[in-house]
C-alpha cells in the first residue's frame, strides 16, 4: 500500500489529506507539495542538546561583532556590516547576471582572510568553476570546490571540513535523497533549505544559496524559502550593460533596502565606490529633457538623471513609457502639468528614463520628472548644475520628502551649484553654505527657477 502523505501549501503552510491545485487558504496555485508522514522513531536528528529557556538579558549582549569581511565593503554594507558566522543568507538573480562570479569573488576573499570556504556547484562542473576562478585570479589554497547536488553528501563534506564559509549554486539544483520529489520542487527547496539552516546555525558556518528566479523576477520556488533564511538578496541589473545592483529584501541583522552597485568587468565584479559619479558619468549636458535628481536607497543617496522626451503623436492613442521611474508617478506629473501649467500633452507621445538601469519610484523624484518633461516640451534645457527635489501633489504643489540633509550632502559633495527644494526645507540653507538652495511652492516656481 501507498504510504499516507500530507500536503502542504509551500505559500502560506496550509495542509491537507490530498493534493490540491490551489490552496484554499491563499490562493497561490500549484503550490502544494507533498511530504510523507513520518513514522515513529524515524523522527529527524535532534539537535546537538536540547535547550532550555534562559532569561532574555542573561549574558553578553554580542550584537553580532564577530562579523567577518566579505572583502567587497559594497557588500559588507548590505548585509548589515559583514557576514554573520551561521547566518543563512539566500541570492537570488536572473541567469547569467553574475551571481556564481560573485560568490567565487567572495568565497576566494574569505578563504584567503579567514580560513576554509567549501564551494558547492549542482551546475557547473569543477573544470568550468576553475576556468572562471582563473579568469578572476580566485587562487586561493583554501578554497575547496565540490561537484555534487545529494544533500546528504554535501552535508558530510561540510561537517568533514567544517568551513567558515559555505557556498551552495543553487539550492534549486540541491536534493534530499530520501524525499521522493524532484529536486527544485517545493517539498524539496524546503527541506533542502531546513536541512542547510540547521547544519550552519549547528557548526556556526556561513551559507550562501543562490536561487533561481521565475520569469517575473521573483525567486522560484516557496515563499517559505525566504522565511527560512536570515538574509534575502537579489542581484539584478541589466545584462546588455555591465551594472549589476545587489539590493537586501530581508536581513536580520541589519536594515534592508541597501543598495550596492557593481560593475562586471573583464575579471569579474567590481564594485563601485561613487554611484553618483557613476551615473552621471555620460550625461549629456545642456540638453533639454534632462535633469538630475538625488534618491536615496537604503541610507545611501545617488544622484540620477532623468531624462524625459515630449513628442507629437503620430497615430492614435499617444504613448506613456516608463523606465526605472514609477508609471503612475509619470502620468501624474503630465497630468498636473497639463491641468495647472496649461501643456498641451494629450497629443504629446512620453517617454521618461531613469538613466543606468537604476529604478528611482520614490516621490522625492515627482518635480524632477515634472521638470524634464516641461524641459523637453518647450524645448528649453534645464540648468545643467541644478538638482530638483521635491514630491509634486495634485494640486502642482511642491512638498516636503524625508531625508533631505543626506540628499543634499551628495548634492553638494557632486559639486551642484544650485538645488530646488519644497519651501518647508530652505531652512537648511544656514547648514549648507557652499551651495544655493531654493525653495519652491510650485511647479511654475520650479519651472521659472529652472527653466
Ligand atoms: P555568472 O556568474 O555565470 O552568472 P549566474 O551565475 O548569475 O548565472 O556570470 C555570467 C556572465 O558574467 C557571463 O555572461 C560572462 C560574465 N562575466 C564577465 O563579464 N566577467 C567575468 O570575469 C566573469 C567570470 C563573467
Ligand atoms: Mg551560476
Amino acid at each position: 500500500m501507498r504510504e499516507k502523505s500530507r500536503f502542504f501549501c509551500g505559500e502560506c503552510g496550509y495542509e491537507t489529506g490530498k493534493w490540491l491545485g490551489r490552496c484554499p487558504g491563499c490562493g497561490a496555485w500549484n503550490s502544494f507539495c507533498e511530504q510523507p508522514v513520518q513514522k515513529k522513531g524515524s523522527s529527524r536528528k535532534k539537535s546537538a542538546e536540547s535547550q532550555q529557556a534562559v532569561p532574555l538579558m542573561e549574558g553578553e549582549a554580542e550584537d553580532y561583532e564577530e562579523r567577518f569581511s566579505s572583502s567587497f565593503g559594497e557588500l559588507d554594507r548590505v548585509l548589515g556590516g559583514g557576514i554573520v558566522p551561521g547566518s543563512v543568507s539566500l541570492l537570488g538573480g536572473a541567469p547569467g547576471i553574475g551571481k556564481s562570479t560573485l560568490l567565487l569573488q567572495l568565497a576566494n576573499a574569505v578563504a584567503e582572510e579567514y580560513g576554509t570556504v567549501l564551494y558547492v556547484s549542482g551546475e557547473e562542473s569543477h573544470k568550468q568553476v576553475k576556468m572562471r576562478a582563473k579568469r578572476l585570479k580566485a587562487n586561493s589554497l583554501r578554497l575547496y570546490f565540490l561537484a555534487e547536488t545529494d544533500l546528504l553528501e554535501i552535508c558530510r563534506v561540510i561537517e568533514e571540513l567544517s568551513p567558515v564559509l559555505v557556498i551552495i549554486d543553487s539550492i534549486q539544483t540541491t536534493f534530499h535523497p530520501e524525499l521522493p520529489m524532484h529536486p527544485g520542487s517545493v517539498g524539496q527547496l524546503r527541506e533542502c533549505t531546513a536541512e542547510i539552516v540547521r547544519l550552519a546555525k549547528l557548526h556556526g558556518t556561513a551559507c550562501f544559496l543562490v536561487g533561481h528566479v521565475t520569469k517575473e523576477g521573483v525567486l522560484a520556488g516557496p515563499k517559505v524559502l525566504e522565511h527560512m533564511v536570515d538574509v534575502v538578496l537579489s542581484f539584478d541589473g541589466d545584462r546588455h550593460q555591465n551594472l549589476r545592483l545587489l539590493r537586501g529584501t530581508k536581513n536580520r541583522f541589519g536594515a534592508t533596502d541597501e543598495m550596492a552597485v557593481f560593475s562586471m568587468e573583464e575579471s569579474g565584479l567590481r564594485q563601485v565606490d561613487n554611484p553618483s559619479a557613476f551615473f552621471l558619468a555620460e550625461r549629456a549636458k545642456g540638453v533639454p529633457g534632462s535633469v538630475v535628481v538625488a534618491a536615496v536607497e537604503g541610507t545611501r543617496p545617488v544622484l540620477v538623471e532623468i531624462q524625459a522626451l515630449v513628442c507629437s503623436t503620430a497615430f492614435g492613442a499617444p504613448r506613456r513609457v516608463a523606465t526605472g521611474v514609477d508609471y503612475n508617478r509619470m502620468v501624474l506629473a503630465a497630468a498636473v502639468l497639463e491641468k495647472r501649467l496649461g501643456f498641451a500633452l494629450a497629443n504629446q507621445d512620453i517617454y521618461v528614463n531613469a538613466v543606468g538601469g537604476l529604478k528611482v519610484v520614490e516621490p522625492a523624484v515627482d518635480l524632477g520628472i515634472s521638470l524634464a518633461l516641461a524641459s523637453s516640451y518647450r524645448n528649453r534645457p534645464v540648468d545643467q548644475d541644478t538638482v530638483a527635489l521635491g514630491e509634486v501633489g495634485l494640486t502642482g504643489e511642491v512638498r516636503g520628502i524625508s531625508s533631505m540633509e543626506q540628499r543634499l550632502k551628495e548634492v553638494v559633495r557632486l559639486g551642484f551649484k544650485r538645488v530646488l527644494v519644497p519651501v518647508s526645507s530652505m531652512e537648511l540653507q544656514d547648514r549648507f553654505q557652499s551651495i544655493e538652495i531654493k525653495g519652491v511652492r510650485t511647479v511654475q516656481d520650479a519651472l521659472d527657477h529652472a527653466i
